[in-house]
């Protein structure tokens, strides 16, 4: 494991998102080795912060991040819930809009040719996906039917050897992140991954 990121913003705190310095670490030591393999997709960039970690991986190797959102929030990020963020809120749309704030974070670390923003819900971007992955992060909506949705259109396309990455993936009921938790018990129980570690509430797992 790498312990410095070459060209990591030095304010990386300051970018909003949802990912401790730890798990940010474990995406992109992931992503350099599953890089090799192909493409790594990511699905809900929110600012980029995740992104970011795992382009600077990419970029090394050449590689490029299909960073996957529709940038209209998830539910705990609509206004009045616990998540909101009003700096996000497009008052005159009416509704969230975190395209803006991952445009320039992504611009601002030199990652525009490494990362291809495919700005879209989950389930639509998937209907005529092809490509296989080195690499797929679910970090999307924490519904169940959300999370459902994530595993079941894009973890087909992992290539042996490949990664499977899941945040917010917590073994105790009484917090958040059961849908996480579910999907990742589905990944286990399906005899298709082997466990490779889990760093604060990142899972990751290789496709045998
Ligand atoms: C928890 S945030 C992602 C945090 C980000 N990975 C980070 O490092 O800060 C979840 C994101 O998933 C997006 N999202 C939720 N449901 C989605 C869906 N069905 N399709 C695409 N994006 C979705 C939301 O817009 C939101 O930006």
């Amino acid at each position: 494991m790498s312990n410095t990121i070459a060209g990591l913003p030095a304010d990386i705190d300051q970018i909003k998102g949802f990912l401790s310095a730890a798990e940010g670490q474990a995406l992109y030591d992931s992503a350099r080795q599953a890089s090799a393999l192909g493409p790594v997709l990511e699905i809900g960039s929110y600012c980029g912060k995740s992104t970011l970690y795992l382009g600077l991986a990419c970029r090394e190797l050449g590689g490029t991040v299909f960073a996957l959102d529709h940038h209209r929030g998830s539910e705990e990020h609509q206004e009045g819930e616990f998540f909101h963020d009003p700096d996000l809120f497009d008052s005159a749309e009416g509704q969230m809009d975190t395209f803006r704030e991952f445009r320039r974070n992504i611009r601002n670390a030199g990652l525009d040719d490494t990362v291809v923003p495919v700005v879209s819900d989950s389930l639509t971007a998937s209907r005529h996906w092809q490509s296989p992955l080195g690499m797929l992060f679910i970090d999307g909506g924490h519904s169940l039917d959300a999370a459902l949705t994530d595993y079941r259109c894009w973890s087909g396309h992992i290539c042996r050897g490949g990664i499977l990455a899941i945040h917010d993936v917590y073994h105790d009921p009484h917090k958040d992140g059961q849908a996480p938790w579910g999907i990742y018990q589905m990944a286990m129980a399906s005899g298709l991954y082997e466990k490779v570690q889990q760093v604060d509430s990142l899972a990751v797992l290789r496709r045998l």
